[in-house]
Formats: C-alpha cells, structure tokens, sequence
C-alpha cells in the first residue's frame, strides 16, 4: 500500500491547448523552495469535458487545479464557494478541493498582473493614466485589482465599443473608468497601456494611434511568447520607454495559487529569471 503521508500533493493545470504550460515547472520550483513534496501535470481537456476531467482528478486525490483557456468560465459555474475577486472576475483559474468535499473556486489573475506592475516592475499605478486594451474574460479579471489602486483614469479601449461599455459600467463602482473605440484614442496619452487583447494570438495589433505613449510609459503584453509579441514590437517603434511580456503575470498568479493551496508566498523574482533563460 502507497505511505499517504509521504506522497507527494496532486496538482494540475487543466486546459486545451496545455501541453507547452509552463505552470508545471513553475509550481516545481516553488515547492522546491519550501521543500514540500507537490506533483504538478498539465491535463488536456477535451472541449465539454471539464466536469468530469475535475471529478476524477479529485477522486484520485488531487488538491488543487490551475484552469486555463477554455475551461475558466466552466469552473467559475462548478465551484461550489467563490472568493470575492473570482465573483468579480467572472471566471476562476485556481480550484482548491476542501476537506468537506466542496469545491472552492478562485481568481489570481488581476492579483498577478498588479503584482508583477507594482513589485516586479516597480510602476506605481497610483494616478497615473491606465490604457486596457480588450474587453474579454482576461480583461474583466483584472479591472478590480487595477482600479484598486488608484489610477487617475482608467480606459478601456475594444474593438467591439459596447462590451467595454458595458465592463466600464459594471467596474465603476471601482474609480474612475471610462470605454471607448480604438478610433477614439487620438490625441490621448497614457502611462501604463496593457494589452488585453487576444490579438497577439493572430500576430496582429489593434488598430491604435500615433503618440499613445506618454512620457516613461509602461507597454505591457498579458501573452508572452518566446519572441516579443507584435503589440510590443509596434510599442518599441512608437516611443514607449518600457516594455514587458505577461511572462512575470503568469509566475504572479502561480504565487498567488500557491498561496491558496499552501497557505505560504513563494519568492517569484528567481522563478521569472528561470524561465526566462529557459529553466
Ligand atoms: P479572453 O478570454 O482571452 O479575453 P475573449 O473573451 O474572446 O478572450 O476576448 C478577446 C478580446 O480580444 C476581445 O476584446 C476582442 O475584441 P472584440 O470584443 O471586439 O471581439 C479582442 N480581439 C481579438 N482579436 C482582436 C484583433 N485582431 N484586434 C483587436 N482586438 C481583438
């Protein structure tokens, strides 16, 4: 019979495509530091086989998931408990398995991008003029966090104008927040713009004005890739001073869900060096 008490804790991330996720490499070398002794796979889910790709990974004992494309709003409706910041988001990355055999169901998203801005990259959001670019599940999870922190002005930028509408009126409880068509950003500057977008993914740029940038502005792709994305490339060429990839996101909100599971913050900044040299 298996030792229980010195297996390892299942984990996995569970998407579609998940097989180049970098997260089981990334919860490795967290659990490295803490010595705890964590097995992390990346699942493939067949499109509609998510509830029952999560009831037999928990049936063989596993703790917790990581959920990515597609399946993040199909765990935001299984999860029987929602934090607050996954009601907000409207989507869940991070399921965490309860003793009592619920589901608990969590947001990490908006917490990783805002971790990597303000620690990683040191940027203070705080009145300064925050460009979104995007309307979807990825942009929705991280408003709150942003507005959080007191930008001057938010704006959301989408080429579909009524969905960003529709975010700025949900968000504006938050500061303020403002939606608007990628025509209707001339003459305005910004000092953080972020893209959201899932245009990088088609090696495309959205539409965007000259003279975006305001002086020492951030550019900020949520993708990363192995090579800059076309949104960074066009922001080298039109004056931003700082560029950075989604690379430091995607390692914050893993710290994040190893909080959730583990109940301790991993150190990130050695992880994203890691990563980055191709550990
Ligand atoms: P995700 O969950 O990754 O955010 P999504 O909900 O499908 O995915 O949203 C994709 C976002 O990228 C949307 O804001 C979409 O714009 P529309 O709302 O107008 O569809 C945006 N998008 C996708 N391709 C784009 C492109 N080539 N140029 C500009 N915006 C694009």
């Amino acid at each position: 019979m298996a030792d229980i008490e010195s297996a390892s804790l299942q984990f996995a991330v569970m998407g579609s495509p998940v097989a180049h996720s970098k997260s089981p490499r990334i919860h490795t070398l967290f659990a490295h530091q803490f010595k705890h002794r964590i097995e992390y796979t990346a699942i493939e889910v067949d499109p509609g086989g998510f509830a029952q790709a999560l009831a037999q990974f928990r049936a063989a004992g596993g703790r917790g998931l990581n959920v990515t494309v597609p399946f993040k709003l199909d765990a935001f409706r299984l999860a029987d408990h929602l934090s607050d910041r996954a009601k907000l988001a409207g989507a869940v990355n991070t399921i965490r398995f309860e003793p009592d055999g619920t589901v608990f169901g969590d947001n990490t998203d908006g917490a990783g991008l805002v971790h990597d801005l303000t620690k990683n990259l040191e940027v203070a959001i705080k009145d300064k003029k925050v460009l979104v670019l995007g309307a979807g599940g990825a942009v929705r999870g991280v408003l709150a966090p942003l507005l959080k922190h007191h930008p001057a002005l938010l704006v959301i930028a989408n080429r579909t104008v009524s969905k960003g509408k529709e975010l700025a009126e949900e968000f504006a409880h938050f500061g303020r927040i403002e939606a608007c068509g990628f025509n209707e950003l001339k003459g305005k500057r910004f000092d953080i713009v972020i893209n959201g977008t899932a245009a990088s993914l088609k090696g495309e740029v959205p539409p965007l004005p000259e003279n975006l940038f305001a002086n020492h502005a951030l550019a900020y792709d949520m993708m990363y890739g192995d090579k800059a994305t076309p949104f960074m490339d066009w922001a080298a060429l039109h004056g931003a001073e700082r560029i950075a990839d989604g690379l430091g996101m995607l390692v914050e909100q893993a710290a994040e869900s190893y909080l959730v599971w583990h109940g301790v913050r991993p150190e990130t900044k050695s992880v994203i060096a890691a990563l980055r040299k191709g550990g």
